[in-house]
């Protein structure tokens, strides 16, 4: 034979592979693993102003004039442009000896017939939508009546579209008091101002001035803001991971999330500056703080809202290890211990214990049903480990019912491979790991849960993203090519859903002009929001979880790249589930026989994809990259797909 009718031969194999190799095989009655409820959850930090500025529906900035410049987002107003306001009428009251949480508030000082106000420039503009109704509360005490106040709301341009004018604040005089009033603006802005003025002679004091749609997620006053609640909301997510990410650890342990901080009424959360304020000295944010306004509270109720299992990470003495990595000494660490205990007795206590009492005074004297809790969050080192055994004691002996999630660091690095061993050893009950790697990673990691131990501990994949650049970079993209690598990680990730029992995007939201970090999972600008390629990846898999893996073959293998496709099978009573990625440039046509059936077949296949693996959705065009559904049947048992070029596909049949 010739060599080139040897190639000629090589080539036929290549392009024509034989009908049995295409052929895949579902098995429907032998079960490999239950699926957890909570498999795929979400992770909520505080980071790409996801809270303050994002899911939080507050549109002032600084409401409280607690900031570190407690006039930042503020600007004076006077009638009388020869009037010089901030002497005198405008000052600033520091009363931190005194009151540590609520430091700062504004005294206003009019002499007889002045006209004055403060212009609040909310997160970069206030997002104010036509027709819904606002609410503006003022929190106050009157010094020497005669003030009033009237509120306006401009748009982009500086055109009135809203306003109030005969909120005269009433004469209480003993304590700090507030009061609300509602109005609807006659127009939409993307970049709103408000100014609220005061005339008149007298003299007040003002700690909070808010500002609130009325659409809010549940229509909560003092809420979520409704379309990104709702984006979290059709995520069905089994868990929420909350408050973060580095935010858990602070760039000191002064600045750690302490949640006793976060509870309570809203003025007496101590406001602090974010660790991403200036975390990322390309991205500085310097007016990023932390109101607290969304804090424990809201966090536990959310989970409810959403039917997701809370699960909150706390300090554990340790400050974020890549910041100034302090460490709190062992023989201090009760107090953060305790923290933890509060915080069981908060979320699950009877209204007769001490915490419990403060749920139910918040309004919520039924239990959260908490049993989860992160120690730590991206620790590593025996420093962590230390601390994670007195945390774990401490826990285990008066909670022994609450499974701890315990840190593996930030990456599959030779610190993991220490920390996985010694976690091991511990018989520690979840172990977590992060993955911010790049999409080639993703696929040929799919099977990494097929080697793991069935009897070790079970793994919570708590942060993971296909990068498009490298981990922390500016220049990473959510684009298509990410999502597929995530969704063929992901069918690694549910075959091992008996070992790998939850699994979380990061970072969740990003604001499109206050990010830090990027890729995330939903964007949003003051008034709109979009889902990214990898979030309907997130969704497809969570509304489609199933409740029981399936095999799914060929040839005797599980589908992991042959061929560029990546699949797996769950089934929930009588409906198939299939996922797979097809990462080709073109279709490919496949034969899916279910064994043991020779029914015909109907169904739906959900596909996601693109002919451009850099396919990006964005605030123009949220649904470039979306799902898109159409029927198919199948006979004698088998179903012939076409999986489109570039795509995630879910296949949906009746046995
Ligand atoms: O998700 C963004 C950050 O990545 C988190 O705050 C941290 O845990 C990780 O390093």
């Amino acid at each position: 034979m010739t060599r080139r009718i040897l190639f000629a031969i090589a080539l036929f194999c290549v392009w024509h592979p034989s009908r049995a190799q295409e052929q895949y095989l579902v098995n429907p009655t032998t079960i490999t693993a239950k699926v957890p409820s909570t498999l795929w959850g979400i992770f909520f930090e505080d980071i790409n102003r996801s809270a303050d500025g994002g899911l939080y529906a507050e549109l002032v900035k600084n409401r409280g004039f607690d900031f570190d410049d407690p006039v930042e987002g503020w600007k004076t107003w006077s009638a009388n442009p020869y009037r010089r306001v901030r002497d005198g009428i405008f000052m600033v009251i520091n009363q931190s000896a005194v009151n540590n949480k609520d430091p700062k508030f504004m005294r206003v000082t009019l002499q007889k017939s002045d006209t004055v106000g403060l212009i609040n420039e909310g997160f970069e503009g206030m997002g104010i939508k036509r027709g819904i109704p606002y609410t503006f509360s003022l929190r106050f005490k009157v010094v020497k009546p005669g003030t009033h106040v009237r509120v306006f709301l401009f748009n982009n341009s500086g055109g009135v579209i809203g306003r109030i004018n005969d909120f005269s604040p009433k004469p209480y005089t003993s304590d700090w008091s507030e009061q609300t009033a509602t109005f609807t603006p006659t127009d939409t802005a993307r970049r709103g101002t408000m100014l609220v003025i005061f005339e008149g002679g007298g003299e007040m004091d003002v700690d909070g001035i808010s500002l609130f749609p009325g659409d809010t997620w549940k229509r909560r006053p003092g809420g979520l803001r409704n379309d990104l609640a709702q984006k979290i909301y059709d995520l069905h997510p089994g868990f929420m991971r909350f408050p973060g990410g580095c935010v858990v650890e602070g760039k000191d342990i002064a600045h750690r999330y302490q949640w006793k901080n976060t509870i309570g009424p809203i003025y007496d959360r101590k406001t602090i500056q974010s660790i991403w304020a200036d975390d990322v000295p390309e991205r500085q944010t310097p007016d990023y703080y932390e109101s607290y306004g969304l804090g424990f509270y809201e966090y536990f109720q959310l989970c409810e809202d959403i039917g997701a299992s809370p699960m909150p990470i706390l300090n554990c003495g340790l400050s974020c290890q890549f910041d100034a990595a302090e460490v709190v000494p062992v023989s201090e660490l009760s107090p953060y211990v305790k923290d933890a205990l509060d915080l069981i007795e908060f979320a699950n206590g009877s209204i007769h214990s001490k915490w419990g009492a403060v749920r139910a005074k918040m309004g919520h004297p039924a239990p959260f049903h908490m049993k989860l809790l992160g120690v730590g969050n991206e620790n590593w080192g025996p420093q962590y480990l230390q601390r994670l055994k007195i945390f774990s004691k401490g826990i285990k002996s008066k909670y022994p019912y609450m499974r701890l999630v315990c840190a593996t660091g930030y990456s599959p690095n030779p610190q993991f491979h220490y920390m996985d061993s010694a976690l091991r050893a511990m018989h520690v009950d979840i172990i977590d790991e992060h993955y911010y790697m790049s999409p080639d990673w993703f696929y040929h990691n799919s099977d990494k849960y097929d080697h793991y131990d069935r009897k070790g501990p079970k793994i919570f994949v708590g942060e993971y993203a296909a990068q498009s650049a490298r981990i922390g970079s500016l220049e990473n993209r959510n684009t298509l090519k990410c999502a597929l690598s995530e969704a063929a990680f992901m069918t690694g990730i549910e075959r091992n859903s008996d070992v790998v029992q939850m699994a979380s995007y990061a970072p969740l939201m990003a604001d499109i002009s206050g990010w830090q970090w990027r890729p995330d999972l939903i964007w949003f600008d003051n008034t709109s929001s979009f889902g990214t390629p990898s979030y309907y990846v997130q969704q497809l898999f969570s509304v489609n979880k199933g409740k029981e893996v399936v095999p799914f073959t060929l040839q005797g293998n599980t589908i992991q790249g042959q061929d560029s496709i990546w699949a797996s099978a769950v089934r929930d009573g009588n409906t198939l589930i299939l996922k797979i990625v097809n990462a080709n440039p073109i279709a490919k046509t496949r034969k899916v026989t279910i064994e043991g059936s020779h029914s015909s077949m109907k169904g739906t296949l959900t596909t996601l994809g693109d002919m451009d693996l850099q396919a990006e959705n964005s605030i123009k065009n949220p649904t470039r990259v979306a799902p898109k559904e159409v029927n198919v049947s199948g006979e004698d048992g088998t179903l012939e797909l076409t999986l489109p070029p570039y795509s995630f596909s879910v296949v949906k049949v009746s046995l």
